[in-house]
């Protein structure tokens, strides 16, 4: 896909491309206008390695670097090739407008080098975060990019063969505008802001009936006061909602059951796009369901008379999408009527869900593959991690969403670093960890927000009939305990070792439970390694001599 002629129409390259994706390397971008130079990326999480995939127009050699400012100092280069004596590559950094230097410690590894049709293929990893000194930390800011390359490989100046372009690396939007594109705007109009620190805002609306099928495409942020508004969130609501409102949320009621999440954007986020295969699908439906608006104000000046008409804006587009974008909503199960409390006095309470993906074959068959491509991880006020795991053959074989410094206050959708896919039968372990060492009764697991809910939305392509699968503790064997009188450790193992009770629901509500399921035990989270290669191995000790190298190093840097 990284040789795609530029101009081919937009519907056509989309399908194109959605053919060709390596789940692995889900994101693309090319680093020059003229579409010489292409960048695929991916990674597996925040703590483990990113790989990169360079394909340029060209047989000579090539190079890539991470800029902290898109000048030479402090840049990450590494410069690689295949030439008439095999492959070549290594990692170089610069330390000011002098010659960059052969990194001591090597911390890239090459993958694949190949020449075919004029492009060279340069496939490499690193660790996300930097090994030495000389490596560049990757962040979930956006990262300038540097670029060259030459004609040979013998290196001589590559002239204007080179480049910078700022990209996201780790929280990636692709951007795309369809010819058709069109607008729905969930807000609330003139709300007057109460004078208090904190207050969610719930507004229950329907949007203007659309008759045929749209798919939103990117979610965009309307903010009128950037010091007020906290987080926004937009659910579907089920059929038996009926009635718009517009009110407080979370003050201790029972809520209302709109807890479908379409589009989310906490503070400090920006514009959600979806992949470039998919898009959620609106209108075109019978019925016309409501959306719950939910807003976050957060007042810490306690200003009064302020209004406010935020919200979010549902970009889309007619020309459909490969898939619809389904949200598979997983984790801990409330209202079932058996008992699921977090004691007191606590720093560290994990509470457990699961979904045993085998009982989907009774909403739908076959049961399809699942391909996650994002996460929106929800607790309350007391939830400090979120790790979702995920299960084949009973072997845990990846984790789904991983926050292990959460924040109720940052609430957002964040794109996984590669495709990741949920086959019939594999099973979803949702992990939350609360403290509660400010509280002085339980707390229970149910909808307000001095409640607790431990929730992983799981953004995935193409949707399917299910909706919702999730799970409790079956405590109906459990003699009454009273939370005072056991260690909380010893209460928490207790409720992970009942048999667990799951239910799942489909798109026209229809519940079926499965009883007697096995909690899988998750894994620690893996902590990084730092891979180190041996450098003189990779190292094409004649060119980096070469006199004409050094020039071109020089200039590459110097002109970047
Ligand atoms: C990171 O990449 C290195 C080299 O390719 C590999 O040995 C290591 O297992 C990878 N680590 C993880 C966490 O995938
Ligand atoms: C780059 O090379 C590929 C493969 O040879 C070719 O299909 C493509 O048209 C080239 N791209 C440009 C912009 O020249
Ligand atoms: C909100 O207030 C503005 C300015 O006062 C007014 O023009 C607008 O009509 C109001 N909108 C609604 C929906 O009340
Ligand atoms: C738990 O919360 C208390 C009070 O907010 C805080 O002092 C403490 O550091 C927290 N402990 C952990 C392990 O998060
Ligand atoms: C979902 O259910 C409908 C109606 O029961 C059925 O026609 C359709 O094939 C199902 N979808 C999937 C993905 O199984
Ligand atoms: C709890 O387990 C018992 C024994 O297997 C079973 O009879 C009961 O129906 C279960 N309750 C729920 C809600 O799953
Ligand atoms: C529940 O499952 C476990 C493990 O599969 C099994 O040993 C036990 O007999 C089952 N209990 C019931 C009531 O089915
Ligand atoms: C690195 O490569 C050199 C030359 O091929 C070899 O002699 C040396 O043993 C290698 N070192 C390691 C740690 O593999």
């Amino acid at each position: 896909m990284c040789s795609l002629p530029p101009l081919l129409p937009l519907l056509l390259a989309w399908a194109t491309v959605a053919g060709a994706t390596d789940p692995t390397l889900p994101f693309m971008e090319y680093l020059d206008r003229d579409r010489l130079v292409c960048l695929k990326w991916g990674f597996d999480n925040l703590q483990g390695n990113i790989t990169f995939q360079l394909v340029v127009n060209s047989t000579g050699w090539v190079g890539f670097g991470l800029s902290p400012n898109g000048g030479m100092k402090g840049s990450d280069i590494i410069i690689g090739g295949l030439g008439p004596s095999g492959s070549y590559f290594t990692d170089l950094h610069a330390t000011g407008n002098s010659m960059p230097l052969v990194d001591d410690q090597q911390n890239y590894a090459l993958l694949s080098m190949s020449e075919t049709d004029g492009q060279t293929t340069m496939t490499f990893q690193r660790s996300i975060k930097a090994c030495d000194d000389k490596d560049f930390h990757i962040t979930a800011q956006p990262i300038k990019l540097i670029y060259a390359y030459g004609t040979t490989d013998e290196i001589n100046y590559h002239g204007n063969r080179r480049g910078t372009k700022e990209v996201n690396l780790l929280n990636y939007m692709p951007r795309t505008i369809p010819t058709d594109s069109n607008y729905l705007i969930a807000k609330v109009d003139n709300f007057t802001v109460p004078s208090t620190l904190t207050y969610y805002h719930c507004k229950i609306m329907k949007f203007p009936k659309l008759n045929t099928k749209i798919h939103i495409y990117q979610i965009e942020p309307v903010i009128e006061n950037h010091d007020l508004i906290h987080h926004m969130l937009l659910y579907k609501c089920p059929p038996d909602v009926t009635e718009p409102y517009e009110n407080q949320c979370y003050v201790g009621d029972i809520g209302d059951n709109c807890f479908n999440p379409v589009a989310s954007w906490g503070i400090g986020g920006g514009v959600f796009e979806f992949p470039e295969n998919a898009g959620v699908p609106f209108g075109g439906e019978d019925n016309d369901p409501f959306y719950r608006l939910e807003i976050h104000y957060n007042n810490p000046e306690i200003k009064a008379g302020i209004t406010d008409s935020s919200g979010l804006r549902l970009h889309y587009s007619a020309q459909l999408r490969q898939h619809d974008v389904g949200i598979l909503t997983t984790g801990v199960l409330i209202r079932s009527n058996l008992p699921y409390n977090i004691p007191p006095k606590t720093s560290q309470f994990r509470t457990y869900g699961t979904c045993d993906t085998s009982q989907f074959s009774v909403h739908m068959n076959p049961v399809p593959d699942i391909s996650v491509f994002a996460v929106l991880l929800h607790t309350h006020l007391a939830g400090r991690k979120v790790r979702v795991g995920h299960f084949r053959g009973g072997k845990q074989i990846d984790f789904l969403g991983l926050d292990e410094n959460y924040n109720f206050e940052l609430q957002q959708t964040v794109n996984l670093g590669n495709i990741k896919t949920i086959k019939p039968g594999d099973e979803i372990v949702v992990e939350c960890t609360y403290n509660t060492t400010d509280r002085d009764g339980i707390t229970k697991m149910d909808l307000a927000t001095t409640d607790e809910m431990c929730v992983a939305f799981l953004f995935y392509y193409p949707a399917n009939n299910v909706t919702y699968c999730g799970s409790r503790p079956n405590t109906t064997f459990l003699p009454t305990i009273n939370v005072n009188d056991i260690a909380s450790d010893e209460y928490e193992t207790l409720l992970k070792n009942q048999p667990q009770f799951q239910v799942v629901i489909d798109y026209a509500n229809r519940p079926s439970i499965l009883k007697n399921v096995t909690l899988r035990q998750m894994m620690k989270t893996p902590t990084v390694a730092c891979q180190k290669y041996n450098a003189s191995s990779r190292l094409c000790a004649s060119w980096i001599v070469n006199r004409a190298v050094m020039l071109l190093l020089f200039l590459w840097i110097a002109v970047v």
